[in-house]
């Protein structure tokens, strides 16, 4: 070995970790080069660190939270449905707001999406819409649309920047995308990419896994990556330089997500919060989301794993579930906050342990696939900062307007698929063109009937004829460019009183039937 080599095995070898180098006499002067590259990168004491903390808040997290566990309190909650009054408020709040140019968006888009299985970055889905856009270019285009809406209000040009935090894994093939597209109208210098970290998989003894005998497992450190990465990318001190007061940060699979929502926006400005979540009601009380609710007197998402089913099933004098702040990692935080966490917060954030198949290689190089985890990544997440906040709101949307993440492959009956997240988008645009008073026809030209949405409380009808609540019935092919309604406002004067054949697709060229042979 070759001092520098040697220097390498010593360092590894008080860090526990002189089995990455097993392979070391087999590997080619390249690979040599590039794993003593990725080693030589390495903190171990760091990583060590990180290993322990995580796999003892593991362990300690296995107590049930159900005893020290609080609801929001209504005086820190917005509520689309139960603050009907307040919403045109908070709208033209939060335009104002983007009017000026204050606030930004920031798009976590660093995952692996491992089980919808494509070996692109999520974003560059097309769940397969009439129009076959891309997450990323709906996101775009509902960007552009919201600084128009917000120029007419405000009669100065206005800017949103778009902060996208990709990985190691999906940074190359992002930006090239973007670049490839023209960032779908937008300015360039306002689409900013940056990197969160990385950590190696481990096993469950603390050791580093190889995924070749030269490689490491390596993975994004999760979404809550975020905040070391605003300091070490420089993003905090960027926001700053552009003046931006508030920050709007969601999920890269959303396909129903309201980039920059004004009302949201809005409402947390108002309410002169720091820091805050929008949530969807949980109604079923077996269902796997995190619940944004008050521990022993701080805010932060409890799992569904750490509570009890009694505890899960309460219910509120008003018949809903007590815990039924269902979190859907969708937040708006303030400047001040975002830097008080990145400077001072940050180390005190834990790694959370998720458990995986971790490929490896054995003793003989051999790569093995294992039926069962057989080691942790480290990750945290986005949401752990509730806690430090000095004025936190919760801001409740309705789930079928707002929240269709797209997680897995298509399957029959699969739950957050390309197909669900398809119907998701048309049932709403179906409902818009209804609401601006359209109608549609069958393919005989038979009336199609309305049925009100249950539970739902749309602004003008709630005549719909879909409910895919119970993932029956099949939506309406319908679908409008956000470039034309970022909301479902300004469809009135082209579908009112109208009669309309699916497929029906709206665009900046006008609304058109889309006829079967695919014109
Ligand atoms: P998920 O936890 O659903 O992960 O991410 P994923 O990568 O999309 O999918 P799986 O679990 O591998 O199948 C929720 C959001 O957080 C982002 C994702 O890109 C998605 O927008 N995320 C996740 C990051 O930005 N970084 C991470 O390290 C993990």
């Amino acid at each position: 070995m070759d001092p520098k080599t040697s220097k390498l095995a010593q360092r590894l070898a008080e860090a526990g970790q002189s089995h990455l180098l097993q392979f070391w006499t087999a590997l080619s002067p390249e690979e040599q080069a590039s794993l003593t590259l990725d080693l030589e990168a390495m903190d171990f004491k760091e990583i060590n660190g990180f290993f322990k903390n995580a796999m003892e808040m593991s362990s300690n997290s296995k107590e049930k939270m159900d005893a020290r566990m609080e609801p929001v309190p209504r005086e820190v909650l917005g509520s689309v449905t139960r603050d009907r009054d307040n919403l045109k408020d908070w709208e033209v709040k939060g335009l104002h707001c983007i009017g000026q140019s204050k606030v930004a968006v920031l798009l976590l888009a660093g995952g692996q999406g491992t089980r919808l299985g494509v070996s692109y970055p999520k974003g560059m889905y097309d769940v397969g819409l009439p129009s076959h856009k891309t997450l990323f270019q709906i996101q775009a285009e509902r960007i552009l649309k919201l600084e128009q809406l917000a120029e007419q209000t405000h009669t100065t040009k206005c800017l949103i920047p778009w902060y996208i935090m990709t990985s190691g894994r999906t940074m190359g093939m992002t930006k090239e995308f973007f670049s490839r597209h023209n960032y779908f109208g937008l300015d360039k210098n306002n689409v900013i990419f940056f990197q969160q970290g990385m950590l190696p998989a481990m096993d469950f003894s603390g050791k580093i896994i190889l995924e070749g005998k030269g490689k490491l497992s390596m993975a994004p450190d999760g979404n809550g990556g975020l905040y070391r990465a605003l300091g070490n990318e420089g993003i905090v001190d960027d926001m700053e330089k552009r003046g931006i007061k508030f920050i709007h940060v969601y999920c890269v699979d959303n396909v129903l997500v309201k980039v920059a929502d004004p009302a949201f926006i809005g409402f947390c400005v108002q309410k002169g919060a720091d820091c805050g979540a929008k949530v969807v009601e949980k109604t079923n009380p077996t269902e796997a989301v995190g619940v944004v609710c008050k521990v022993d007197g701080r805010y932060q998402v409890v799992e569904y794993s750490e509570i009890t089913l009694p505890t899960a099933e309460k219910r509120s004098a008003d018949g809903r579930l007590m815990f039924n702040a269902g979190n859907v990692a969708n937040h708006f935080f303030t400047l001040p906050f975002l830097k008080d966490i990145v400077q001072k917060h940050e180390p005190e954030l834990q790694h959370h342990v998720a458990r995986k198949k971790i490929p490896h290689v054995d003793s003989q190089g051999q790569l093995i696939k294992p039926d069962k985890p057989n080691g942790i990544k480290m990750e945290k997440f986005v949401f752990d900062i509730f806690q430090f906040a000095k004025t936190f709101v919760v801001y409740e949307v309705l789930r079928e307007d707002e929240f269709s993440p797209l997680k897995n492959a298509d399957s029959q009956d699969g739950k957050d698929t390309p197909t669900t997240a398809k119907h998701a988008l048309m049932s709403l645009h179906h409902r818009w063109v209804l609401n601006a008073g359209g109608h549609f026809v069958d393919e005989n030209g038979t009336h199609v009937p309305a049925i009100p949405r249950d539970g739902a409380a749309g602004s003008v009808t709630d005549d719909v004829n879909i409910n895919l609540k119970d993932g029956t019935d099949l939506p309406i092919k319908c679908e409008i460019s956000p470039l034309v309604s970022y909301g479902g406002e300004g469809l009135d004067e082209m579908v009112k009183g109208r009669e309309f054949r699916p497929t029906l697709m709206i665009d900046q060229n006008g609304v058109h039937e889309l006829v079967k042979n695919g014109v």
